[in-house]
């Protein structure tokens, strides 16, 4: 086992964390450039590699991990209009989330929070983009802070999560230090040992970045 994060360092990561996308939202407001994508195809186009997690055959409980101002929510209601969902979206931003429950204060089954953790288990747990900007952060403390959050998602999922990561970049392109990148396998092998979970990785989708499914057998 692993020793607990030290909680002041949890702490001011969150915070860092929550202070730059509060000021994306409160300079773009409710858009994707307000949570940091450049646009709605590319962030729809992570939706649907990690709702391929779910199977929408019946009633589904959905935990949305960093939901922003809840465009999942959109997504689902053009893409899966009909199905029974029950969402619940938690972000460490209080700004997007007056902006997401605004937008989405008459659907049902919904609920917003605060934090970086579910209070509820759910058949499954998404999470779009939480694990690629880690700015001033050093690499051990967002590792363990992945590894934390993973965990946490594992524990609040009957049948599954997904997550997406930034790809390693080519050779010779210049790196940024603020965002996080990893090779798939790395992130394949802690949920396998740590889960006892089968891991999918999905990496055609045309964008230097990958998605896991993670499901519970
Ligand atoms: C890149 S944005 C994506 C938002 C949304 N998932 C989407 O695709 O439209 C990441 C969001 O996650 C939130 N966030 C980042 N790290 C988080 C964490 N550890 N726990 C909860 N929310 C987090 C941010 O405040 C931001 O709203």
């Amino acid at each position: 086992m692993t020793a607990p994060l030290p909680e002041n360092s949890v702490a001011e990561l969150l915070a860092e964390v929550e202070q730059y996308y509060t000021k994306k939202v409160d300079t773009h407001g409710a858009t994707p450039l307000g949570v940091d994508w450049s646009c709605v195809p590319t962030q729809q186009m992570r939706f649907v590699q990690l709702l391929k997690v779910c199977n929408f055959d019946s009633p589904i409980a959905l935990n949305d991990i960093g939901c922003g101002y809840g465009a999942l929510l959109a997504f689902l209601a053009q893409r899966h209009r009909g199905k029974t969902i029950d969402y619940l979206g938690v972000d460490l931003s209080p700004a997007m989330l007056t902006h997401a429950r605004r937008l989405w204060q008459k659907r049902r089954n919904t609920e917003f929070v605060i934090g970086s953790s579910s209070h509820r288990t759910a058949d499954y747990s998404i999470a779009s983009g939480i694990f690629n900007v880690k700015l001033s952060q050093p690499d051990a403390l967002w590792i363990r802070f992945i590894e934390e959050t993973l965990t946490s998602m594992h524990l609040t999922s009957r049948l599954g999560f997904s997550v997406n990561f930034l790809a390693p970049l080519a050779e010779g392109v210049l790196v940024q230090p603020e965002l996080y990148r990893a090779p798939p396998a790395l992130w394949v092998t802690y949920c396998e040992k740590n889960f006892d979970s089968t891991v999918e990785v999905l990496g055609s989708y045309g964008m230097r970045e990958y998605t896991l499914l993670v499901r519970t057998p």
